[in-house]
């Protein structure tokens, strides 16, 4: 009887020390933080798998992605420290405003894009406004 309670204790305890340093440095993006795509999946499907993309440039039919899966990959990399798929990129999402902090999270939204299913694998910066947004965040003051 003493035994069991001391090992219901100890149990409780070792989960405890696990799951604390896992909350603390599992950190999700704030979704706020992730711009619309601005571009609607299978539009004017050409009938071999593509579809138009920004400005009418063809992309794949399946892009760009959901965008819950696409959060949950790019909190999958952020909290890796680099794109699971393609290690050598970093992943670094600042929450910050300033140009160097906006710059980051473009990078690493447009690396996760277009590394979603393997290195280089993914959908491109054409399938979102994403380029547009790191063209006007590289020409702020
Ligand atoms: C659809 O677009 C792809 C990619 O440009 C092209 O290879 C393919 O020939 C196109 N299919 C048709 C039927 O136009």
């Amino acid at each position: 009887m003493k035994f069991s309670t001391i090992a219901v204790f100890a149990t409780a305890a070792f989960a405890s020390v696990y799951a604390a340093p896992n909350a603390i440095r599992r950190r999700d993006v704030n979704p706020a933080l992730v711009p619309d795509f601005g571009v609607a999946r299978g539009a004017n499907p050409n009938g071999t798998g593509s579809c138009t993309g920004l400005n009418g440039i063809l992309i794949p039919c399946s892009c760009p992605p959901d965008r819950d899966s696409f959060i949950g990959s790019l909190n999958a990399n952020v909290n890796a420290g680099h794109m699971i798929n393609n290690p050598g990129i970093g992943a670094p999402f600042p929450t910050g405003n300033s140009k160097g902090e906006q710059q980051a999270r473009i990078s690493t939204l447009l690396s996760t894009l277009q590394n979603l299913h393997g290195p280089g694998v993914g959908c491109p910066a054409v399938a979102t406004v994403y380029g547009v947004l790191q063209q006007q965040i590289n020409a702020l003051p």
